[in-house]
């Protein structure tokens, strides 16, 4: 028998890799499931960015292997997007390693500076690959709590009364997934300062800071943070273009050739025509992104009808592409929640649970789905409760 390697051990079946497997077999008897469960943007991308994108493919001389540092047109543009949106100056040569896609740049990280054993702080609720990659990686992954009664923000009291002696690495995300909470620049500056107080490699993950928010924020808007953090960021949510896989890891020189020693020796490149139309999207004004936010926004009230209907809470400050609400008092936990909505009014909403225990008694509404979409979910959770 050949068994699995040791390290796949406590890292099971990404849940929506399984979920959407059951979806599929409810849509096969018929069931025509309206799922709201996955932020992957259903928008297309800026038309000029398939322009692009279709005119570099035609052209003979962009099929070969590609830098693994990226093009240098796509790793400009990167630095010009961080220079415009959030004032931060970065060396494009230097300081940005483009991606295939920000959740590669999670295992790379890990991968590059994990040991075994090595501790690795959480956010719980957080976006579940920093857990799985952190164990992949060998490393073992410490929870902080982000609690309703703090906010969703770190508990630096709490956690200064830890034993941080053997935690090497802190993923943080602000706007935060699944709690839609903003980034503050006093919660980046607490966040430095606890990493270099305790030699904490911070890592943030900034890919909704364009979502539903006027004034997208970066960590490394804080004076010396690249001493001490790795930013990721990406295009699938900011320019819809999540299939594409394009992301940036952006850090000082030392950091990004680190992580290129691992990255090198997984992929050999990003196509050419793809890191030029992504860099057309990083040239997009704000006419981009107000047009989606725009559409996001309509969708976010019908999202908010839908969450009454339910009986939930939820505040209404939140960003990012999702609405992250209370279950009613009556339910334990939110997977008996959710699949009653799913069973008996055929509507998938994503149980909190699997963004942390933290999440136990929270859904997270998508906002991935046309308003009409939404409102058929209303009246199906609404015929249901009439039947009931
Ligand atoms: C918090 C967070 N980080 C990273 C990602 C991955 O994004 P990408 O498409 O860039 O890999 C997601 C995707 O849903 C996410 O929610």
């Amino acid at each position: 028998m050949i068994a699995t390697a040791k390290r796949l051990e406590g890292v099971g079946e990404y849940y929506f890799s399984k979920k959407l497997r059951e979806i599929d077999a409810l849509n096969k008897q018929g069931k025509n499931i309206i799922s709201l469960g996955i932020g992957s943007p259903d928008l297309p991308p800026h038309e000029d960015v398939i322009k692009v994108l279709q005119q570099e493919s035609a052209k003979s001389n962009v099929h070969a292997y590609q830098s693994y540092k990226g093009s240098p047109v796509l790793r400009n543009a990167f630095a010009a997007w961080y220079k415009k949106w959030y004032d931060v100056d970065l060396n494009a040569d230097t300081e940005i390693l483009p991606l295939i896609g920000s959740k590669e740049g999670i295992m790379h990280i890990c991968m590059t500076y994990l040991n075994e054993g090595d501790k690795v702080l959480v956010p719980n609720p957080g976006y579940p690959t920093y857990r799985s990659a952190v164990t992949l990686a060998g490393g073992v992954c410490v929870d902080y709590n982000l609690a309703e009664k703090n906010n969703f923000y770190p508990d630096f009291d709490a956690l200064e009364k830890t034993d941080l002696s053997a935690v090497k690495l802190m993923w943080v995300n602000y706007p935060e997934m699944p709690t839609g909470k903003k980034a503050l620049q006093e919660i980046f500056l607490q966040i430095i300062d606890f990493g270099k107080k305790h030699d904490i490699l911070i890592c943030h993950d900034d890919p909704y800071s364009f979502i539903l928010n006027d004034k997208p924020q970066s960590i490394l808007q804080i004076d010396g943070a690249l001493d001490i953090a790795i930013e990721l960021n990406s295009l699938s949510k900011s320019h819809s273009m999540a299939g594409w896989r394009v992301g940036v890891l952006c850090a000082n020189e030392q950091r990004v050739n680190e992580v290129l020693r691992f990255k090198s020796n997984m992929d050999s490149g990003m196509f050419l025509p793809v890191q030029l139309a992504a860099a057309k999207a990083l040239s997009l004004d704000d006419s981009w992104y107000n047009s989606i936010n725009k559409i996001y926004k309509e969708r976010r009230e019908h999202v908010y009808t839908l969450l009454n209907t339910l009986n939930c809470t939820y505040s209404t400050e939140q960003n990012g592409l999702f609405v992250w609400a209370k279950i009613p008092l009556a339910y334990k936990n939110a997977y008996d929640f959710s699949d009653e909505i799913l069973y008996n009014s055929n509507v998938f909403i994503t149980p909190g649970g699997i963004f942390g225990s933290n999440g136990d008694e929270y859904i997270r509404v998508s906002l991935c789905a046309t308003s009409e979409k939404i409102q058929e979910a209303i009246l199906r959770i609404n015929n249901n409760l009439n039947k009931g």
